[in-house]
Order: C-alpha cells, then sequence, then structure tokens
C-alpha cells in the first residue's frame, strides 16, 4: 500500500521519514484534530494543493499500522540521500515547505545540545589581513571565534556603547551576548521566531541590558524610531517577506540608524536584495562580498563542527547536519567555495 500510494513521490518519502522520526521522538507536535488515527504507528503524508495560488501543505495522518516497519526501513534505507538533499536545498524549497523545516533543525538543536555549547548557527568569518588580531576574547568565547569574528566585522566597528540595539533573528543568542559584554550598549534585545530559541537565551546568556524576546522580523514590536541599531546575521533569507522585513527595520530606526546586515545570496538575487534595501529608504555606507571569508573560516572550523555533531546528533542525522553546518565536503561548502552562493555584509543608514 505505502509502495503504491507513495510511488514516484521520493520527496513525501522523505519527509515521511523526517517527520515520523522527529514525532516519535516528541521534538514535533502535532495537533489531536488533524489526526486521522493517533499513534506512533503512524505516518506523515504530505500533500500538496494548490488553492488560489498559494501553495498549501496539509500534514494529515495515515494510518499504516501492518505496512508501516516495511515502508519505514525502505525509507530509511533507500532515502537517506535524499534527506541529505532536503537540508542542502532547504533555501530554495516554497516557502510553506521550509518554515516548517526550519523550525524542526531548531528543536533537533535544541534538544540534541545537551551541554548547551551551540550559541550560534552562522558560517563564520575569518581575516585575509589580521583584521582581528586585537580581537582579544575571553577563554570560554574561543570556541567560538570564527561565527563571533562574523558578527565583530558585521557590528563591531559601529559604536555600540550606551546605545539601544535590537537584533532579529538572534538564534541562541552567542551573537548578542558578544556584541553586549564587549561593546557595552545600553541595552540589547534578541528578538527571534522561536520561543524555544528565545527561552534558551535568557536562561543560558547573562549580561548588563541583554534580553531576549520571541517576535516576528516582518512586524517587529517597536515603536517608530526607537532603536540605534538593528543587527541581522544569516537570518533574513528564510523570511516570508524579505522588502516588508526592510520597510520594519527602516520604521523602528532613529534617523541616521544603522542596519548592521549580513547574509548568503545568489549572485542572481543580489539586485534585487540591493533595490529592496533602497526602495526600503537606506543608504549604502558600505556593501562588501565577504564569500571568501567564509570559505576560510569553513575551512579552519570544519573539524571543531564535526566534533560537535559527533558529540550531540544521532549518527544517521550526521550527513545532514553536516549541510546545515557547512562543513568542508559538504554541497553548501562547495555551494560557496565555486560561487554559487555570496555572502554579503552591509552597513545601511537610514
Ligand atoms: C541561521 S540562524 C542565525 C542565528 C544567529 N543570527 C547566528 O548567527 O547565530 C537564523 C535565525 O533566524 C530566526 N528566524 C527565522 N525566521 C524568522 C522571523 N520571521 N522572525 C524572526 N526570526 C526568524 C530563526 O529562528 C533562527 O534562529
Amino acid at each position: 500500500m505505502c509502495k503504491e500510494k507513495h510511488a514516484g513521490r521520493n520527496l513525501d518519502y522523505a519527509l515521511c521519514f523526517l517527520l515520523t522520526v522527529l514525532y516519535e521522538k516528541k521534538l514535533l507536535n502535532v495537533k489531536k484534530k488533524s489526526l486521522n488515527c493517533l499513534s506512533t504507528t503512524c505516518l506523515f503524508n504530505i500533500g500538496y494543493s494548490k488553492n488560489n495560488k498559494k501553495q498549501e501543505i496539509d500534514i494529515i495522518f495515515i494510518s499504516l499500522q501492518e505496512e508501516k516497519d516495511k515502508c519505514f526501513s525502505k525509507i530509511t534505507q533507500n532515502y537517506k540521500p535524499l534527506m541529505n538533499k532536503i537540508v542542502e536545498k532547504y533555501a530554495e524549497l516554497p516557502k510553506p515547505i521550509r518554515r516548517p523545516l526550519w523550525r524542526l533543525w531548531h528543536n533537533m538543536i535544541t534538544s540534541f545540545d545537551k551541554q548547551k555549547v551551540t550559541l550560534f548557527m552562522n558560517y563564520g568569518y575569518a581575516s585575509n589581513n589580521g583584521e582581528f588580531m586585537n580581537l582579544k576574547l575571553k577563554p570560554e568565547d574561543e570556541a567560538d571565534r570564527y561565527s563571533i569574528q562574523l558578527y565583530d566585522h558585521v557590528a563591531g566597528s559601529n559604536h555600540l556603547k550606551d546605545k539601544d540595539i535590537l537584533e532579529v533573528g538572534c538564534g541562541r543568542g552567542g551573537g548578542a551576548s558578544f556584541l553586549a559584554r564587549y561593546y557595552k550598549p545600553k541595552s540589547f534585545i534578541g528578538l527571534d521566531i522561536s520561543k524555544k530559541t528565545t527561552d534558551f537565551c535568557n536562561n543560558h546568556h547573562q549580561a548588563e541590558g541583554l534580553k531576549f524576546i520571541k517576535g516576528h522580523a516582518e512586524e517587529l514590536p517597536f515603536e517608530d524610531s526607537s532603536i540605534d541599531a538593528v543587527v541581522n546575521v544569516e537570518s533574513a533569507r528564510v523570511y516570508g517577506n524579505i522588502p516588508k522585513f526592510f520597510e520594519e527595520v527602516y520604521r523602528v530606526l532613529k534617523p541616521d540608524g544603522k542596519f548592521l546586515f549580513a547574509d548568503m545570496i545568489k549572485p542572481k538575487d543580489i539586485e534585487s536584495i540591493n533595490k529592496q534595501l533602497e526602495e526600503a529608504g537606506f543608504k549604502f555606507l558600505k556593501k562588501e562580498n565577504i564569500r571568501e571569508n567564509v570559505v576560510k573560516a569553513l575551512k579552519l572550523d570544519t573539524e571543531y563542527r564535526k566534533e560537535r555533531i559527533h558529540e550531540g546528533a544521532p549518527k544517521f542525522l550526521h550527513k545532514s547536519f553536516y549541510q546545515f553546518a557547512g562543513v568542508e565536503g559538504s554541497e553548501r561548502f562547495d555551494a560557496f567555495d565555486n560561487n554559487r552562493i555570496d555572502y554579503w555584509s552591509y552597513t545601511l543608514i537610514k
């Protein structure tokens, strides 16, 4: 039954597998009313329907009591490479798929990171010209040096002291904590769409004026002209409406406020991103392609990233996490190394 029902729908199989594992490990919550039958012997069937031009995904539970073992082992044996493809290509998947996948990854990281060592989720920055000779880090921060250097490159030279700073998409809060501890702003608010993430940050990070809140990039919960600088590192590319995010940043910034923005961007998209920034009202103070610095950081950090993945994640997910972490040898690394994706860093002013 399983085979016939899903024949030719490899992506469905791979998603079924991922969602089933997460459900069985209690990393995924599903509303009871959407279930035809509730038990851990259920598989998810992802159905795509086109409705008023908007692609929607329905997660429907189907009961496959007897077929489950057969089906499940087929999926696990044959579709691991597809799992990796999904992770590797997730930025290119349709938005309705990207968002739930993104949340799942975050739930997984929170759940696997028992030692609470994952404080950053970016690709890092390594200098080609001795840029960070004077960046003396505390011993406890050294392990995250390349991710910290990315934050320092993006925001460090912007006179944050005694200012009101907002970071959108703060993730596990390592960057917010670094900037708050080393540059002493008056206040630093880290905002993220995931409550699990901001709860983790509020429990884990302590610094004067630092706090974390749940919020949405496209609807920032702040008054007009109330913030001195907005930081945004490796987050915007997954937002549903990037121009709306840029407008929101412009709205909340004080006159002459700075937008300190960095993300990976495909060469074909760069013109439209620049246009959207201009249309939001920003003037460009700096615009730099830092792809080579990111590639260098990934090379230097590969062993450490792999060690952490081996410590935290179950073996069957190692390859998927390699893609996510961009370690040398992964498709993501290759895309950076061979100029298929660039990494841009901006300083913009209102
Ligand atoms: C790749 S992580 C980067 C985290 C952090 N900036 C860093 O460099 O470690 C991207 C973060 O953006 C958050 N995010 C995604 N969509 C968001 C949205 N619409 N509003 C706010 N945060 C969002 C995710 O939850 C995630 O924590």
